[in-house]
Formats: C-alpha cells, sequence, structure tokens
C-alpha cells in the first residue's frame, strides 16, 4: 500500500499516453456504500476554460455509468505494472456481479469529497464533473471511427475539473 501526498497538477511529470494508453486506470465514481470502479484507456487531461481538467468516455451499459450520472466526483487511480491483473479482472467484469475490489484484494479509500479511489494506486487524481456530452457519430469526419460502435453505444464523455492529484 502507497501512502499518498498531494502536489499540484502541474507537478505530475508524467507522459499521458503511456499512463492512460499503456498504463490503464480505474475510473471510480460513486461513495463509499456505493460505488463502483472499471478499468479505461481512453480518455486525457489538459487545460479547459482556464481549468485544469481530465476527461473520460464510458459507454452507457457500463455499471460505472450509473455512478457517474448519480454523482459529482470520479478518480482516476494509475498503479504500478504488479496490478495488471486487476486492471485486467476490472476491465473484464462487472460490478453488477462482482465486488471488484473483494475480488481482487485493492482498498477503497475517500477523498475529503467522499469520492472513491484505491490505497495500491500510485497515482489518484479526483475530478468534478463540470460537463457531459454523448459522442455524437454524424460528427465522424473519419468515417472509420465508426467500426467503435457495432453497437451504436456511442461513449458519454465527461469532463473533470482536477480538484486534487496525489502520488505516492
Ligand atoms: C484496457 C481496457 C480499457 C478500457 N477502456 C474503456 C473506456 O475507456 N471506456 C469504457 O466505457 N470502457 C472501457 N473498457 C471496458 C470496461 O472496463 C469493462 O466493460 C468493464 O467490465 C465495465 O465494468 P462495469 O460494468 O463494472 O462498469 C476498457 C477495458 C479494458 C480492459
Amino acid at each position: 500500500m502507497n501512502s499518498l501526498f498531494e502536489i499540484q497538477p502541474e507537478k505530475l511529470n508524467e507522459n499521458v499516453f503511456q499512463l492512460l494508453g499503456k498504463d490503464w486506470m480505474l475510473i471510480t465514481a460513486g461513495t463509499i456504500d456505493a460505488y463502483n470502479t472499471m478499468t479505461a484507456s481512453w480518455g486525457g487531461m489538459g487545460v479547459l476554460w482556464n481549468r485544469n481538467v481530465c476527461y473520460i468516455v464510458v459507454r452507457p451499459q457500463r455499471h460505472t455509468f450509473t455512478f457517474l450520472e448519480k454523482n459529482d466526483y470520479f478518480t482516476l487511480s494509475f498503479f504500478h505494472e504488479k496490478y495488471r491483473d486487476v486492471l485486467k479482472f476490472c476491465g473484464a467484469r462487472s460490478g453488477r456481479d462482482v465486488n471488484k475490489a473483494a475480488e481482487t484484494g485493492i482498498t477503497p479509500m475517500v477523498t475529503g469529497n467522499n469520492a472513491v479511489y484505491f490505497a495500491e494506486a500510485r497515482i489518484v487524481i479526483e475530478c468534478k464533473i463540470i460537463y457531459y456530452q454523448d459522442i455524437n457519430p454524424n460528427n465522424f469526419i473519419d468515417p472509420s471511427i465508426a467500426k467503435n460502435y457495432p453497437q451504436q453505444d456511442y461513449h458519454r464523455m465527461y469532463i473533470g475539473e482536477i480538484i486534487s492529484v496525489k502520488i505516492a
């Protein structure tokens, strides 16, 4: 388990393509009494409306989607390579069927805003949802994007303002 300390977002010294695209993350939404987590590798970080933000994209059939809809915050938890099997599990199974933390042995923790993250993470980014928008196939300028949606289950994009960044 890591002891995490808070840093300013500007001090996060990571490559976002590696962090999201290769290392993957857990998106977690809800409160400690009712939350869910899932693996994700699509999304990003940047600056919008003069705020530091993260964006995530979640398909509507995900159990995590329900929690994003009902709560104001989400967290992104990033792990060392030895947790790859945890991320694979949380990306293959649904919280509708299993308790992912109990099954994988990761430890849920709460932020000051009652958002849930995992103690074993090496980086935790806490975000407050400030905007959402559904991916609109009418706007696929590159038509090959459509192959990502054989079931027309277009992601909902959530933009979260970064509230805190913790690193191990
Ligand atoms: C590497 C990886 C990346 C994923 N990225 C996303 C993503 O960005 N958005 C999404 O909706 N699902 C993504 N998934 C799929 C969800 O993690 C998966 O469907 C999960 O079982 C959903 O769990 P839930 O129903 O408990 O929310 C990804 C899965 C893996 C393995």
